[in-house]
């Protein structure tokens, strides 16, 4: 028999979903791995997945079913591009080459575009949901032709998480869409994390709570309107007692965050685009900051407020905090799904805004309830400019606005590091102004280098004569 879905690379992504796969009615699962040993190690350890494993691309190839499909997982980059030489060669025109890494979307549109002359399909699918979503169910991004879909839908519907009956994965759009709709999703995670741990510490540093009594309201928390996978491994983890010290976990490790590059990506491409993605970008800058010791220790001394602060009423403020994290949260999904906006007019991708908050509702790291009304908001509006501006969003954030306030104010008084909670408020408040201060900046840019500006008042554009008599003179050549 032949395999109808390969899977090549065998670390843990890899070996977890060929291993869902194989529990799948229908699938027979090929597998490769560069290095043999592990392909062995994976068919001794899980004999009932009925693997058919090759210890060289050619059999690998051979193994499969036409059109032949083969996932790759493995590290993003060069060994990506081997990986997708080595197919290419061997593969036929209708076969399928699905690149299941977290692959730069720029990359997977110029791989697309090389792979697809040869007749072959090549396919960008983000997966996300880590090592346990791989095995038991991801949520699944999907790019490529809609012809490659028509094999690999079947497929992955039946290897992905499942939310409200319906399975966490769509065709996102052509080429590179599934890929850059995973970084969007891996920014928003960002942001969620960083508003999560915000809201820990200013509840720690203003009521002295233990992070075992941070963890119950957390838990609490994961009950209401901010239920999310990442609010109850939040509880998990603050409720977790390092075994050495006896002390909480989260006290011994080291406050230096990681990053892999998705959120620094989702802020760089944000930037090409034009979009404000201010709580996104506040996360991956927060991540540096923790992760630069010698500039942290030379600013030790500087002067500000220090230690712990003691709020009056404890459960107003917990409350207060809690509000304030929703609204924030609001924001960083609706910085979010603009740029999914911006990208898809940018790269010509017809992108179902309502279809990516649905299937992010399980299997991913970012799924929760509130992802139904960002469907709701987009199916009683596709048209929406600003999703903070769907009347359920807005009448949340103005449920939440008086608290969001407070703790932003508190936050800066206490002397508690905040940004992502307090640039979020600054952009709330950016948005909703009727005049900015552009306007003067509009003033100096034509001071200085005569860039110009337009009028309120009349059409066309203008610029003063800053050096001469200060009269204003209608421009014809814009800077
Ligand atoms: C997921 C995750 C996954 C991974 C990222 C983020 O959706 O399953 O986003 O892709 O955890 O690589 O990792 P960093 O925090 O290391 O950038």
């Amino acid at each position: 028999t032949k395999a109808n879905i390969g899977v090549i690379g065998m670390a843990v992504m890899g070996s977890n979903l060929a291993r869902n796969l194989a529990s799948r009615e229908g699938n027979t699962v090929a597998i490769y791995n560069r290095s043999p040993e592990k392909t062995r190690t994976v068919v001794q350890e899980f004999p009932d997945a009925g693997f058919i494993a090759s210890e060289s691309i050619e059999d690998f190839v051979d193994s499969l079913s036409k059109p032949r499909t083969a996932i790759i997982m493995v590290k993003a980059g060069k060994g990506t591009d081997a990986v997708i030489e080595q197919l290419t060669e061997h593969f036929e025109p209708g076969d399928i080459i699905v690149d299941g890494g977290n692959a730069l979307f720029t990359d997977t549109i110029r791989r697309e575009k090389a792979v697809r002359e040869t007749g072959i399909n090549f396919v960008g699918a983000g997966i996300s949901g880590g090592e346990e979503g791989a095995l038991k169910g991801p949520s699944i991004m999907p790019g490529g032709s809609a012809e490659a879909w028509e094999t690999l839908g079947p497929i992955l519907k039946s290897i992905a998480a499942v939310a409200e009956g319906e399975p966490c994965v769509t065709h996102v759009g052509t080429d590179g869409a599934g890929h850059f709709v995973k970084m969007i999703h891996n920014g928003i995670e960002y942001a969620d994390m960083q508003l999560i741990a915000e809201a820990y510490d200013l509840i720690r540093r203003g009521t002295g709570k233990t992070p075992a009594e941070i963890a119950d309201i957390f838990a609490e928390w994961n009950t209401g309107e901010l239920e999310s996978y990442l609010i109850e491994i939040t509880a998990e983890v603050l409720r977790q007692v390092d075994a050495k010290t006896g002390k909480p976990l989260v006290d011994v490790i080291l406050d230096q965050a990681g990053a892999k590059g998705t959120g620094a990506w989702t802020v760089q491409t944000a930037l090409d685009l034009g979009i404000p993605v201010s709580g996104i970008a506040e996360a991956v800058f927060a991540r540096s900051l923790s992760s630069k010791p010698k500039q942290r220790e030379a600013a030790s001394d500087l002067p500000g407020p220090t230690g712990t602060w003691s709020v009056d009423d404890a459960d107003a403020f917990v409350e207060d905090v809690r509000q304030a994290l929703y609204a924030s949260k609001i924001i960083a999904y609706s910085q979010g799904f603009d740029e999914i906006v911006a990208g898809a007019e940018e790269y010509g991708w017809d992108i179902k805004k309502g279809e990516i908050a649905k299937i992010w509702r399980g299997g991913c790291i970012i799924r929760a309830q509130f992802l139904n009304r960002i469907t709701e908001a987009y199916e009683q509006d596709p048209g929406l400019v600003a999703l903070v501006t769907a009347p359920y969003f807005t009448d949340a954030v103005s449920h939440a606005q008086d608290s969001w306030r407070r703790v932003v104010v508190a936050a800066a008084q206490a002397g508690i590091p905040a940004p992502a909670f307090s640039s979020s408020l600054s952009y709330y408040d950016g948005l909703r102004a009727d005049r900015l201060p552009a306007a003067l900046v509009q003033g100096q840019r034509d001071f200085f280098g005569a860039h110009t500006y337009k009028r309120t008042d009349t059409d066309g554009t203008f610029h003063t004569l800053w050096s001469g008599d200060r009269t204003e003179v209608e421009a014809t050549d814009t800077h």
